[in-house]
């Protein structure tokens, strides 16, 4: 089965053909292309949701132009014209449905929702949130998706979500627990604006942190004894603020040890909460997703955390560049849940969460 993937929650506008082979435990990506407006908000420090919605209406077509003309030319095709390589390609069309911002989320559910109404093809809306777990299921150099077992435990952290989830196939699951205010990568993305450094605070703070050597700074774990699956960055953050406006100047260094701290008391909460949920349900596997799943001081100290623990469990991280948006894990996601849908009920949902 061949779909033809489209993401377009935020600021990325991503487009994607995958195949999933009969009854395989993987797919594989065909062609994909992503667009950002990433530097724009870079400028403003955020992201202004009209601005990321302008954007993803310039880069829609164009990003969907490419990927059909690069998988025309690699398998030769004598037909050029979008519309007869989808007819004839594609199998089904998957869009991000949501959560996102509405105005972005719009831009991709109606390109789609085109699609399969002048094509006649099945229309797969889904959930961005698993689709970012569904990134390990992504066969590019990544082997270790023949791991993967039920049930799973889920860990998605992203620049709106941190939440836990148990899957018992790709279609049940439920929900473990959450943050009950910021999430992780908004911690990190709130603390690299205290810190003056470039939006998006993750990958920088990340970099900052690798300065430290010997930690003079330290914060508080949030919720790290809490016997619950729950998760709260708030409090860090204004934790760094107090420490922030004490210090008064940010030499390099301070910005260092803060970002080293911020960092370990992300990372300690995270690695904790998941392998006690993977320990209580007997889960062999644990799949971890989002932006903050690119953070390597959280693979290594889950990795930490699996040796001192002894669990008997594999925890996979999706390759580096589908921890971020892109449309490649919308495929993925479409191509194992398999609800194809009348393009008249799909809709943009902002708020969607787990149903
Ligand atoms: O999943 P994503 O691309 O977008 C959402 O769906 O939200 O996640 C973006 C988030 C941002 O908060 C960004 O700071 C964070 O992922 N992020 C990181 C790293 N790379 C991206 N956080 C920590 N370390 C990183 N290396
Ligand atoms: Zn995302």
């Amino acid at each position: 089965m061949k779909i033809l993937a489209i993401e377009t929650s935020c600021d990325e506008t991503s487009v994607a053909i995958v195949e999933r082979q009969e009854s395989a435990h993987f797919v594989t990506v065909l062609a994909e292309a992503t667009a950002t407006s990433l530097p724009e908000h870079a400028q403003t420090g955020g992201i202004i949701p009209e601005n990321a919605a302008r954007k993803q209406l310039e880069f829609i077509l164009p990003t969907l132009q490419k990927v059909l003309d690069d998988y025309a030319n690699q398998n030769s095709l004598s037909y050029k014209h979008v519309h007869e390589i989808v007819k004839r390609e594609i199998d089904a069309i998957a869009v991000t449905y949501g959560p996102g911002l509405i105005g972005s989320l719009l831009v991709g559910v109606e390109t789609a929702k085109t699609l399969s109404f002048v094509l006649n093809k099945p229309l797969l809306p889904v959930n961005h949130l698993i689709a970012h777990l569904y990134a390990n299921f992504i066969n590019s150099e990544n082997e270790n998706v023949k791991k993967i077992q039920f049930p799973f435990i889920g860990l998605i952290v992203s620049g709106g979500h941190t939440d836990l989830l148990l899957f018992t196939s790709h279609t049940s699951y439920s929900w473990l627990g959450g943050t009950r205010d910021d999430a992780a990568g908004e911690a990190f993305d709130k603390v690299g604006r205290l810190l003056e450094l470039p939006y998006p605070g993750g990958p920088e703070i990340e970099r900052r942190a690798r300065n430290v050597s010997d930690a003079s700074i330290s914060f508080t774990s949030p919720l790290l004894h809490s016997k619950d699956y729950d998760f709260s960055f708030s409090g860090l953050k204004t934790e760094a603020l107090r420490c922030v406006r004490k210090e008064k100047k940010l030499t390099d260094g301070f910005v260092d040890a803060v970002s080293y701290a911020l960092q370990k008391a992300i990372v300690d909460v995270l690695v904790k909460k998941t392998l006690c949920a993977a320990h209580e349900h007997n889960a062999p596997t644990v799949l971890i997703g989002g932006g903050v799943a690119a953070n390597s001081v959280l693979t290594h100290c889950f990795n930490d955390g699996l040796s001192s623990s002894k669990l008997d469990v594999e925890i996979l991280f999706p390759e580096r560049k589908y921890c971020t948006d892109n449309a490649a894990m919308i495929g993925a996601y479409a191509a194992f849940c398999n609800t194809a849908t009348d393009w008249h009920s799909v809709k943009a949902d902002p708020e969607v969460y787990f149903s």
